[in-house]
């Protein structure tokens, strides 16, 4: 069988650690050949791709980011590829494709599968938003970053009497805040799925000044927006790939929180740092396991899936499932934290 590796999309520590597994189950227990295709979907356009052996994957389990590298794709490429689906797949005489990705990635894995491709797809993303599985790999270090800059935050807050506003990923869902906050016990979380409130933080703050505690960490996810009217903010722009360009929000509610409360704040951008480096053990046991699963897959024929974690087995789900909606944090979580605002 001739398989073939894509990783698109923001990378994310584990994907190495999938392509290792692909590429162990399949080579070396299988006997199958192995092709990765560089940058995502456009090196599968461009025909770019190079074979994988057993030393192409020596010494990467934990290492971050993506040996193939990663890129987005213009939707216009990929109905083009869709339209010539079947002639790419002779060209490359492919039995099985397994792109690894997040939300635009496997939607657009979908589209390549209902037009004849033969896909298994591995979900991937730091921000956990895939509603098909229970937990995606990245996350898992996105949050132990997100909650060792928090702890650190902490003590030079209290040193200065500072309001510290650190802002971490999260598109569309909040999970890195939820639990990157609830694990480094900061006083304010503010999440995509509820506008917070500016009134309250100041609140919150003004009462912990009021008993000595003369600090504050606010944990706020990037796709967080302020209530309607509460401060000044306006929605970014869409980009080419259709994501909001965001505003700041760290920036800005660092600047409202210092002109009201006249103490002193500082904002943290944790940015990429979130994605870069090596996964934790969970993160490279999941990711090793989705790709021993996505092959199996591939071999039994199962396309149109993807791999996903529910409790403590993989199943595959299908692709239209995992894209149809996403894993945002419910109401019942957020009930659960007193910081959140
Ligand atoms: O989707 C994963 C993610 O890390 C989001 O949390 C973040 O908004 C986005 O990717 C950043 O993308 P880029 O690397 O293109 O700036």
């Amino acid at each position: 069988m001739r398989i073939g590796v894509l990783t698109a999309g923001g990378d994310c520590p584990g994907l190495n650690a999938v392509i290792r597994s692909i590429v162990h189950r399949a080579v070396v227990d299988r006997g199958d050949d192995v092709i990765g295709f560089e940058d995502g979907f456009r090196g599968l356009l461009e025909g770019r791709y190079r074979k994988l052996d057993i030393n192409a994957v020596s010494g990467i389990l934990a290492r971050g980011g993506t040996i193939l590298g990663s890129s987005r794709l213009e939707k216009d490429r990929l109905r083009e590829a869709c339209d010539n689906a079947e002639q790419l797949r002779r060209e490359l005489g492919l039995d099985a494709l397994i792109p690894i990705g997040g939300e635009g990635t496997l939607t657009a894995a979908r589209m390549l599968s209902d037009a004849g491709i033969p896909v298994v797809g591995v979900p991937k993303t730091i921000d956990n938003d895939i509603s098909a599985t229970d937990r995606t790999f990245g996350f898992d270090t996105a949050v132990g970053v997100a909650t060792e800059a928090i702890d650190r935050l902490k003590t030079t807050a209290e040193s200065h009497q500072r309001v510290m506003v650190v802002e971490v990923m999260g598109r569309n869902a909040g999970w890195i805040a939820l639990e990157s906050g609830m694990a480094g016990g900061a006083h304010g979380i503010c999440l995509p799925e509820r506008d917070f409130s500016v009134d309250g933080l100041c609140t919150m703050v003004r009462e912990r000044f009021a008993r000595g505690k003369k600090f504050a960490v606010i944990c706020v996810a990037e796709g967080a927006h302020p209530a309607e009217g509460s401060m000044p903010y306006e929605k970014g722009e869409i980009d080419p790939y259709g994501h909001e360009r965001f505003a700041g929000i760290g920036n800005r509610l660092s600047v409202e929180l210092e002109r009201r409360l006249g103490t002193e704040s500082r904002p943290v951008i944790l940015g990429h740092v979130q994605r870069g480096g090596t996964p934790t053990a969970f993160d490279r046991v999941l990711a090793t396991r989705f790709g021993w699963h996505a092959v199996e897959a591939a071999h039994r024929g199962d396309f149109g899936n993807m791999t996903a974690l529910r409790g403590t087995d993989i199943v595959m789900v299908s692709l239209a499932d995992a894209t149809s909606e996403l894993n945002t944090v419910p109401q019942n979580r957020m009930d659960e934290t007193e910081a959140v605002f």
